[in-house]
């Protein structure tokens, strides 16, 4: 187990968490949750503006940076913190999901999956071992197991088949992984919407010992009643001294639902990718920009939002610059949905510390239900 590494609950109400994760990077608070920073930068943000808006650990892609810059290139520069200019923590996946969205482009063995990049079709291999190389290379404060993620028609039969082989590749993991002290590795459970197939992949995972443990699978289509019907029992079937961080996820109902279910990290592209095309997501729901109704409304996107989108412009001129194409327009509107999205897990935060999360939950869906302004 990795030193310099740890987990301190701090409260529970129900079955949520609030607690600290400690690096030697720095404290992630929990529930988390982590900015997508894919290809080493978050999109449209300067690390320090993600930082601004509560962030406390960021997530970037092995699959993305193996092929550009390279891992080893990286290295050379002195690791991801210093390339990117972001000294907190990093998570990173593994490229076992990313690898998966090529479809026809890869080939599944148990060694690995062979793959062709989607930028030049040049030839690569993924393996748990070079998936690990990688993310050592990039200087990971959490590494994440190699997995496979099963797409999605897919029978019990095909999850039970994948998940084993996930099992396989996550001992294979540990292995190459070895001690580094300061650095963490995570295991990935898989199963689909399997009960059974669950608990098997929960205490594969347990026998094998991680720093934390991942609910992967989710998210991937199956709907938020499928998803939360897995979060009612999938949390209990893991340690209740690590973490548990569930990948991909996801709306903040889907983030308020998976905190009230006892996940304490999550990471989605959502806030970053929806800020880009006009989308804002406010205590009032999801306000497209795009819609003319905005273009002569001088009021703030919200007005009790503290960043800079809601302080300093108009509903009219985030309107014109998303309409215009403007850089502006994904800068702000990237912020604002960051800082929304941080306050939110601030607000779960509180609330499980003050015993009070039914009554926070209550009230976000109140205010939801009221609409945009
Ligand atoms: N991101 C979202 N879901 C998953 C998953 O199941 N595995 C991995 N590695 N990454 C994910
Ligand atoms: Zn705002």
């Amino acid at each position: 187990m990795a030193t310099g590494f740890g987990f301190t609950l701090n409260a529970t109400d129900g079955a949520a968490r609030t607690g600290v994760i400690h690096t030697p990077r720095g404290e992630i608070r929990t529930p988390a949750f982590m900015p997508v920073g894919t290809a080493g930068t978050v999109k449209a943000m300067l690390p320090e503006s993600v930082r601004a808006t509560g962030a406390d650990i960021l997530l970037g892609n092995t699959y993305h940076l193996m092929l550009r810059p390279t891992a080893e290139r990286v290295a050379a520069l002195g690791g991801l913190h210093k390339f990117m200019n972001w000294d907190r923590p990093i998570l990173t996946d593994s490229g076992g999901f990313q690898v998966m969205s090529l479809g026809p482009l890869r080939k599944l063995t148990e060694e690995g999956v062979r793959f062709s990049s989607h930028i030049d079709g040049s030839k690569h291999m993924l393996t748990p071992e070079r998936s690990m190389e990688i993310q050592r290379l990039l200087g990971s404060d959490i590494v994440m197991c190699f997995d496979e993620c099963p797409a999605l028609p897919a029978t019990e039969a095909e999850v039970a088949k994948s998940m084993r082989l996930s099992m396989r590749w996550a001992q294979r993991s540990r292995d190459a992984f070895g001690d580094r002290p300061g650095h963490a590795l995570f295991g990935i459970m898989q199963g689909g919407v399997t009960r059974d197939l669950r608990e098997e992949s929960a205490a594969a995972l347990k026998s094998i010992g991680f720093d934390g443990y991942a609910v992967g699978g989710l998210a991937v289509g199956e709907g938020q009643e499928a998803m939360f019907s897995v979060l009612d029992y999938a949390p209990c079937f893991l340690p209740q001294d690590k973490p548990r961080y569930l990948m991909g996820v996801g709306k903040p109902d889907d983030i308020v639902g998976a905190v009230e279910r006892g996940i304490d990290m999550m990471d989605c592209v959502l806030p970053s990718r929806s800020g880009r095309t006009g989308q804002a997501w406010t205590r009032r729901g999801s306000v497209n920009l795009k819609n003319a109704r905005h273009k002569d409304d001088p009021r703030p996107l919200d007005e009790a939002c503290t960043c800079p989108a809601c302080r300093g412009y108009s509903r009219a001129y985030l309107h014109h610059v998303v309409r215009a194409d403007e850089i502006i327009g994904s800068m702000l509107l990237t912020w604002h949905n960051l800082h929304y999205y941080q306050e939110l897990m601030q607000g779960l935060r509180d609330a499980i510390a003050g015993g009070r999360l039914a009554v926070f939950v209550a009230e976000f869906h109140a205010q939801r239900a009221e609409g945009d302004i």
